[in-house]
């Protein structure tokens, strides 16, 4: 049987976001959603690929969709008993579409492509003109997957997607239509980077999350006090944490424009943008913040945070960086020996101890980090 995609080219696997779900993943998916099986049940995977999501002996009724032809031809060799259909899984969304009715008890699973579609790093090679109904237009494929399962009116939803659809505040309400008709009721956390060839990179959490349709749906507040499993056996709440955005601002300031000696630093996202992105920089753009310098300390910190931030586990990828406010006022020397070692311009903004040497100073960081980290330190 083929399970790994083999006819697309690197840009139109991109496009379609066609990166195939491992047999350990597909078996997770099952094992969540069999206690809500019943005769009524119809199980679909709108955006099925080669159809892997099928590869499990359990007997119900299933349909598989892919707006790729080649793909869903692959599925029908693989899957004979899965009934299969070829559309845009985004466009006049109904269940009429995949012969479902309104009596039957709706279970979508699968691993939704998701790509942002405003996304600058992939710019050149993502050129998307797929027809999205817009009432689930979103800058996510992902999260447009995720609203059409909601205008299927599915029961119960088991699928793959980024963490970040939930944890990022911004995200979290794109999908209002979404989380106010469904509640996460279990989930585990898996790494982006045990995909094949996914793409060559930083990775980063993805959630195997089953919903379950809900009158009350869920707020952002459900979200920050779910404590998340990951599948080697860790676990965390938003709440454990103290963020950065409590202490700076994250985002340039309109209409502000640099006077000299203003100090720079870059538009600050999740952990992962940090890792690539820079920190402090001397030409201002749309992208620079301007530091109010009463402030300098926790710039610094961000800037170091990113030197050790190989000590993070990829399932805190997406989150802001955090800080323990208290313990960082009394590490803050060995922050200010470190950074003057890389930006030695800030030397003329801090006072710090010329006796402390640069080994001194990062073994205590790292106990910082270690005791930040706790039991998630790599
Ligand atoms: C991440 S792959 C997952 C495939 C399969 N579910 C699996 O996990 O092995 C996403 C699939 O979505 C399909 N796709 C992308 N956009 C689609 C759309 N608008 N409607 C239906 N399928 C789509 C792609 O062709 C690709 O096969």
């Amino acid at each position: 049987m083929i399970t790994n995609q083999r006819h697309l080219k690197y840009k139109d696997k991109i496009n379609l976001g066609a990166f195939y779900t491992p047999q350990e993943y597909v078996n997770i998916v099952w094992n969540k959603i069999t206690p809500f099986l019943n005769s009524k049940s119809i199980v679909l995977d709108s955006s099925c690929g080669y159809g892997n999501f099928f590869n499990y002996k359990i007997d119900c009724q299933k349909k598989a969709n892919d707006i790729d032809l080649i793909a869903v031809e692959q599925t029908k060799r693989n899957f004979p008993e899965v009934e299969d259909f070829n559309r845009n899984s985004l466009s006049n969304v109904s269940r009429e579409m995949f012969n479902i009715s309104d009596n039957d008890n709706l279970i979508i699973i699968g691993n939704p492509p998701y790509n942002d579609t405003t996304s600058i790093i992939r710019n050149k090679i993502k050129k998307n003109d797929t027809q999205i109904d817009y009432d689930i237009k979103t800058r996510d494929f992902g999260m447009s997957f995720l609203l059409s399962y909601a205008k299927l009116n599915a029961d119960i939803i088991c699928v793959l997607h980024p963490l970040s659809y939930l944890i990022k505040k911004a995200n979290f309400n794109l999908l209002k239509k979404f989380t106010n008709n469904y509640k996460l009721i279990d989930s585990v956390i898996i790494d982006s980077g045990t995909f094949k060839e996914t793409s060559k990179g930083i990775s980063f959490p993805i959630v195997i999350a089953l919903y379950k349709k809900d009158n009350f749906g869920m707020d952002y507040q459900y979200i920050q006090n779910y404590r998340f499993k990951t599948i080697d056996g860790h676990n965390f709440a938003l709440i454990d944490f103290d963020f950065i955005p409590n202490y700076i601002n994250k985002y340039p300031l309109k209409n502000k424009i640099p006077k000299e000696n203003d100090i720079l630093f870059w538009t600050m996202r999740d952990i992962n943008a940090l890792k690539r992105n820079r920190t402090f920089v001397h030409k201002f753009g749309y992208n620079t913040i301007i530091i109010d310098k009463n402030k300098l300390d926790y710039y610094i910190y961000v800037d170091v945070f990113k030197q050790f931030s190989y000590l993070l586990p990829y399932y805190f990828g997406n989150l802001d960086v955090f800080i323990n406010n208290n313990l960082f006022q009394k590490y803050k020397k060995y922050f200010y020996c470190e950074i003057i070692t890389r930006h030695s311009f800030l030397k003329k903004y801090i006072t710090y101890n010329e006796n402390v040497s640069i080994q001194e100073a990062k073994e205590n960081i790292l106990n910082y980090f270690k005791i930040l980290i706790g039991e998630h330190y790599n």
